[in-house]
């Protein structure tokens, strides 16, 4: 049996009528862009996510660099947010002509340790990004308060995290703006690239549906300078069926942790851990160990291919070097990016694929003594 960390094929072969279906309207509806799909998934999506407002975009790092720019924020600003997250995040901050401040994270949660933020401010802070890593919000109660505080905007990077919740509300829901992705290894994904902007602010969301679409307003009529960052409507359409089913993959990724946990207890792999006054929506399942390498090697050789995330933080990357963060800089995250990888999580993954990983653990844990 070959294992890979992600695999859509039997979550498809489960949904193809209603995804083929979905397609076949829309390529028979004549309306192919900015359609009746596009505005139903922004409305439905919104609404899921307890937000007023969403406005479908082409990806999920656009989503991040629109609602940067929606808020204002440009050259010369430093935005606080984590080294230990998809390169897209800080992607995007360079994009509209800001420089990403990174601050450490906690060691339990791989989340940003809200208690280094507020020495992390500078006169030129405008805003802070939190990123609900791996499926968990961020303290998001901190994170307002110290942006209130300080006069500063938040912008949650959700991409992860689709239907996690702090304080029983949802992420997306818990500041100014937020960003998502529904990539397709996302909890939420299509068959190609998504993403939305997400926000109870009317003016924003006016502003957001300008900048997706080269800055028009009414008609052909450009007044300030946008971009083409667009949600097709064929990924609405598959979207609509998918978000039907989003309470059930997270049930099942519940399952499937709650699984883990339960098999690997008598290891001594650091296992997740939810926090309190949080959900875990589980889009990974990240563990820790001191022999990663090893471990993963013999996996390897067991026909088991697991991913790291991430292999490297984003500020000992060679493209962000001239940032001028160097190794030791942000400890734990470096200490953990050395030590943990992904273990299968998807919501069509078998008990029997999820037995012969653990299984293969066991053995490699005795085989080794580690
Ligand atoms: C945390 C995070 N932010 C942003 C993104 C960017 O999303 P996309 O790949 O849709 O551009 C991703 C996904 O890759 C992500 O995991």
């Amino acid at each position: 049996m070959t294992i890979k960390g992600w695999e859509y094929k039997l979550e498809y072969e489960n949904e193809r009528e209603e995804i083929h279906s979905a397609i076949e309207e829309v390529l028979n509806s004549g309306q192919l862009i900015l359609g009746e799909k596009v505005k139903q998934f922004e409305s439905d999506y919104a609404k899921y996510c307890e937000v007023g407002f969403g406005v479908g975009v082409d990806n999920g790092t656009n989503a991040i660099f629109l609602a940067l720019k929606a808020l204002g924020i440009g050259n010369g600003d430093e935005v606080i947010t984590v080294a230990n997250t998809a390169v897209p995040t800080i992607s995007a901050i360079i994009s509209c002509g800001a420089k990403p401040v990174f601050v450490d994270i906690e060691e339990s949660s791989f989340l940003m340790d809200v208690a280094k933020v507020e020495s992390a401010i500078t006169s030129k802070t405008r805003c802070i990004l939190p990123v609900h890593l791996f499926g968990q919000c961020v303290d998001m109660e901190q994170v307002n308060l110290i942006a209130k505080k300080h006069n500063l905007k938040v912008l949650e990077d959700c991409a992860q995290s689709h239907g996690a919740t702090f304080n029983d509300q949802k992420a997306g829901s818990l500041s100014d703006i937020a960003a998502t992705s529904f990539y397709p290894t996302k909890i939420l994904g299509t068959y190609g690239d998504a993403g939305m902007v997400l926000t109870n602010n009317e003016d924003l969301y006016n502003k957001l549906l300008r900048l997706r679409f080269y800055g028009m307003e009414g008609g052909y009529n450009t007044i300030e300078h946008g971009y083409n960052c667009r949600l097709d409507e064929i990924h609405a359409a598959i979207l609509l069926k998918k978000l039907n089913h989003i309470s059930d993959y997270i049930s099942k990724r519940r399952h499937i942790a709650e699984q883990y946990k339960d098999l690997l207890s008598d290891t001594n792999l650091v296992l997740p851990v939810e926090m309190p006054f949080r959900k875990h929506s589980y889009y990974l399942f990240v563990v820790r160990h001191p022999k990663r390498d090893l471990i993963l090697e013999e996996l390897k050789k067991r026909d088991i291919f697991l991913n790291i995330h991430y292999p490297s933080p984003v500020h000992l990357m060679d493209g962000y070097k001239y940032l001028n963060y160097k190794n030791g800089d942000l400890p734990l995250t470096e200490k953990t990016g050395k030590e943990l990888f992904s273990l299968p999580m998807y919501p069509s993954m078998t008990e029997e694929k999820q037995l012969y990983v653990t299984d293969a653990i066991h053995e490699i844990m005795k085989k080794f003594q580690l």
